[in-house]
C-alpha cells in the first residue's frame, strides 16, 4: 500500500491504528438488525453511537434525525470556501443473522483473525461507514479542516428498501445541496482488486401467496378431488423460467438495454476467473442464459430467483394433508432500462394466468427500485480513479455489480448530484450471509483512497 501523500497524516493514522480498529470493533457489537422490529432500539443506539463518533471527530450539525422509521444520522463540515461540497454516504444497518449455527462466531461479537475482522456488517456496510468517518477524523485531528465540504448521510434502513430516506431527502433537499454524491456501499473486484462501480441491478420483489380449502385436509380423505395449493405453486414457479434460463414473464425483456460490443469487450477484459468463481461457492456447475458470458450474467442481465418458499408440514415423520395454503418470494435483479413497478405487473399478470383452476392466487409487490448505470467519462469518476491509483498504485477496474442500492437513482434525481460508488469491501466478504469479514488492509487503505479523493476533488490533478 502507497503510503498518503500527507506524511503527517500518514503518521496519525499509523498511531491511531489500534484506537481506530477498536472504535470499528465497537460499532460492530451493535445488533442494528433493520429488518426485524425486535432490534429497534439497537439501530437507534447504532445511531447515536455514530453521532457521538461524528461529534469527537468534529463535525458539526450532527444530528439523529426522526423518520417513521430508523433515524438517519447527519453531520456536516463546510468551511472549505471555494471547494466542492461531497454528499457521502453509507449505511448503518445490517442484515438478520440467520443461519445462526453456520458461524464461526457470535456475529456481534467481532472476531479478529489476522488480516480478517468477521462480524455481521463487518463489511456491509459498517466498514465503509467507519472509513468515511475515520478519513474526516484524520483530517480533522491533523490539519484542522478538510479539503471539501462535506455532509454525512447515514441511514438505517438500506437493508430494507430504505423506505423513509426519499421522503426525508426530499424534505430536506434545500440544505443537502452539494456537488459530488458518495455512495460508500460497495466494494472491490473478485480477487480483491481495487474497482469502482458504474453500474447496478434494479429490483422487482414479489409474494406469491396461494390458497385452497378454509383449512388443511386429510390428503387421503380429500385427495384427488382438490387442488393442492403447494403442488399449484410448484407448477407456477416451474413455469417462470425456461430451460434456456430466460425468464418466460411476457414483456419482461421488453426494456432492457443489450450489452454494445464495447461493453462487451469491456467486461471479457476484466480478470474474472471463472473456475475460481465456481469453486469459491462450492457447486459443481455455473448455469444461466444462453448466449451470454458468466460475468455478462453475472452484473448485466436480469434476473429471476426464488428467496424462499413454505407452506405444509415440515415436521418430523409425515403428515398426510393437502395444506391449506402455500407461499414464495421471489426477486429479479433488474437492468437498464427496466422499470420495477411495470416489471412487477407483467410478472403479477403471467402469475395469474398461468395459475392452475383450484385455488386462489395472490401476488404482492414488495419493494423494488431502479438499474443504475453511470457514464465512464464523468470528472468526479476520473478523480475518483485517480485517488484508487495513487493509494493502490494501479488503476481501478471499472466495474458493474450484480446487487442492488435501490434509493441510488431516487438520489441522483432528488440532490441531483452526480453519484460515485466507491466503497472497499472484499467481493468475496459474505455479505448477508453466515460468517461476513472484512479485510483490514482494504480498510487501512479505504481510509487513505478516500482522504485522497477528497484532496483530489479540492485540487484536481495535483
Ligand atoms: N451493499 C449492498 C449492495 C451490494 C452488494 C453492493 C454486493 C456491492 C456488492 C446493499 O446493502 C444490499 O445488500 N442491497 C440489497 C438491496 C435490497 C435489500 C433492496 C441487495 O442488493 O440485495
Ligand atoms: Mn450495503
Ligand atoms: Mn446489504
Amino acid at each position: 500500500m502507497t503510503l498518503t501523500a500527507d506524511p503527517s497524516l500518514e503518521a496519525h493514522l499509523e498511531e491511531t491504528r489500534d484506537a481506530r480498529l477498536e472504535t470499528y470493533l465497537d460499532f460492530l457489537r451493535i445488533p442494528s438488525i433493520s429488518a426485524d422490529p425486535a432490534y429497534a432500539e439497537d439501530c437507534r443506539r447504532a445511531a447515536g453511537w455514530l453521532a457521538d463518533r461524528l461529534r469527537e471527530a468534529g463535525m458539526e450539525n450532527v444530528e439523529v434525525a426522526e423518520t417513521g422509521g430508523h433515524p438517519i444520522v447527519y453531520a456536516d463540515w463546510l468551511h472549505a470556501e471555494g471547494a466542492p461540497t461531497v454528499v457521502a454516504y453509507g449505511h448503518y444497518d445490517v442484515q438478520p443473522v440467520d443461519p445462526i449455527e453456520e458461524w464461526m462466531s457470535a456475529p456481534f461479537e467481532p472476531l479478529v483473525v489476522g488480516e480478517r475482522v468477521l462480524a455481521r456488517g463487518a463489511s456491509d456496510d459498517k466498514s465503509n461507514v467507519t472509513i468515511l468517518l475515520q478519513a474526516a477524523a484524520a483530517l480533522l485531528a491533523t490539519r484542522g479542516r478538510l479539503p471539501v465540504n462535506l455532509r454525512f448521510i447515514f441511514e438505517g434502513e438500506e437493508e430494507s428498501s430504505s423506505v423513509h430516506l426519499e421522503p426525508w431527502l426530499v424534505a430536506n433537499r434545500d440544505r443537502l445541496a452539494g456537488d459530488v454524491a458518495i455512495v460508500s456501499d460497495v466494494g472491490f473486484f473478485e480477487g480483491n482488486v481495487p474497482a469502482l462501480t458504474v453500474g447496478l441491478r434494479g429490483m422487482m420483489y414479489a409474494q406469491i401467496d396461494v390458497s385452497g380449502p378454509f383449512q388443511d385436509l386429510h390428503s387421503g380423505g380429500y385427495g384427488g378431488t382438490v387442488e393442492n395449493p403447494l403442488n399449484a405453486l410448484c407448477t407456477i414457479v416451474a413455469a417462470l423460467k425456461g430451460p434456456d434460463g430466460r425468464i418466460r414473464v411476457p414483456g419482461f425483456y421488453d426494456e432492457v438495454v443489450s450489452l454494445s460490443a464495447e461493453e462487451r469487450e469491456a467486461l471479457a477484459a476484466l480478470p474474472f476467473d471463472e473456475e475460481a468463481y465456481r469453486a469459491s461457492i462450492g457447486v459443481p456447475a455455473l448455469i444461466g442464459e444462453t448466449g451470454q458470458t458468466t460475468l455478462e450474467r453475472k452484473v448485466a442481465r436480469p434476473t429471476l430467483d426464488l428467496n424462499g418458499i413454505w407452506g405444509g408440514y415440515q415436521g418430523p415423520g409425515g403428515k398426510t394433508i393437502i395444506p391449506a395454503r402455500a407461499h414464495a418470494k421471489v426477486s429479479c435483479r433488474l437492468v437498464a432500462d427496466q422499470d420495477p413497478a411495470r416489471i412487477f405487473e407483467r410478472f403479477r399478470a403471467y402469475v395469474l394466468e398461468i395459475a392452475p383452476p383450484g385455488v386462489q392466487v395472490d401476488v404482492q409487490d414488495l419493494g423494488g427500485g431502479f438499474p443504475t448505470l453511470l457514464p465512464l467519462d464523468h470528472p468526479m469518476l476520473r478523480a475518483a480513479a485517480r485517488a484508487m491509483e495513487a493509494t493502490f498504485g494501479q488503476p481501478p477496474l471499472f466495474i458493474r455489480e450484480g446487487g442492488s442500492i435501490p434509493f441510488v437513482a431516487t438520489f441522483e434525481q432528488t440532490l441531483g448530484l452526480p453519484t460515485v460508488l466507491m466503497g472497499f469491501v472484499p467481493p468475496d466478504g459474505n455479505f448477508h450471509a453466515p460468517n461476513e469479514w472484512m479485510d483490514l488492509g482494504n480498510f487501512e487503505a479505504g481510509i487513505r483512497a478516500m482522504v485522497r479523493y477528497w484532496d483530489e476533488l479540492a485540487s484536481p490533478g495535483e
